[in-house]
């Protein structure tokens, strides 16, 4: 019988976004074997009405749950602001989500305690990094600016496209007028943008991601449980699903994340 250590890690998104999350979870736990799942077909999440979101992570879980993992991290912001209670009360197994780890990394990074957050709408509809942020620090000050534009020009890889940069200088005067000294990116798209939004945003600001914060969780919280797997010798894979075209998919990786993966395989999802 297999053990649960040996068992993958789920993990899942709207797109592509959440890979750069399976990306940090493989450099920092390099043995573990990850299943990941796009919805591309779905894409994107953050435009649609919290009821919307809720039922297509419960599908999104459900394919990973059958699939037998060890555990699942919600590699996306929109679905960990909306739906990661929902999925708890569903499912036994541990659910990680990126709000309390990026929460938790924008107050280690900012000094004079203004941070800003830019994500979906869905997610700054949902006041979770506020919340998440003010339950830890009563005196920090939160400034969030809902920025919709930029998964889909992540989704077409215009990474650093001139459009790119307007966009976000537009989204990002009002958070930078506020002094922020630290910017949560909140959408696990947007470390694909990082080099455009540091261009934009100056060095004065700190950036903080999902996928680093939620890959140094997930080691923490699945060591406490001791769901490690700390034995094997081979290194991990990672095998990914998607929704809607495969092929497209997997060029987009190869060009933007030099993730080294299996070619992706297109799924349907159990309703
Ligand atoms: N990558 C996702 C997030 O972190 C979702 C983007 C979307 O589908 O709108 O919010």
């Amino acid at each position: 019988m297999t053990s649960n250590v040996q068992l993958p890690i789920g993990i899942f998104d709207s797109g592509l976004g959440g890979l750069t999350v399976a990306g940090e979870i493989h450099k920092i736990l390099p043995r573990e074997d990850l299943v990941y799942l796009g919805d591309t077909a779905r894409v994107p999440y953050g435009t649609k009405a919290p009821s919307t979101v809720i039922r297509f992570a419960l599908e999104d879980m459900e394919f990973l749950h059958q699939r037998s993992v060890k555990a699942v991290v919600i590699a996306c912001n929109t679905v960990s602001a909306w739906a990661l209670p929902t999925l708890e009360q569903k499912y036994s197994i541990p659910i990680l989500g990126v709000i309390e780890p990026g929460a938790q990394a924008a107050l280690e990074q900012s000094k004079n305690h203004r941070i800003g957050v830019i994500g979906t709408h869905a997610t700054i509809k949902s006041q979770a990094y506020e919340r998440s942020i003010l339950a830890r620090d009563l005196n920090a000050r939160v400034f969030c600016q809902a920025t919709p534009l930029l998964v889909p020009l992540v989704e077409e890889g215009w990474m650093e496209h001139p459009v790119t940069l307007a966009v976000l200088k537009d989204y990002l005067a009002p958070l930078l007028e506020q002094e922020i000294d630290t910017l949560v990116l909140g959408c696990t798209h947007y470390p694909l943008l990082k080099k455009a939004v540091r261009q934009v945003a100056g060095k004065g600001v700190a950036l903080v991601d999902s996928a680093s914060s939620c890959a140094r969780f997930v080691q923490e919280r699945l060591g406490c449980l001791g769901l490690l797997n700390t034995r094997r010798k081979r290194t991990g894979t990672i095998h990914p699903f998607v929704t809607d075209e495969a092929a497209r998919f997997d060029s987009l990786v190869r060009e933007f994340l030099g993730i080294k993966m299996e070619p992706s395989q297109k799924v349907t999802l159990p309703s």
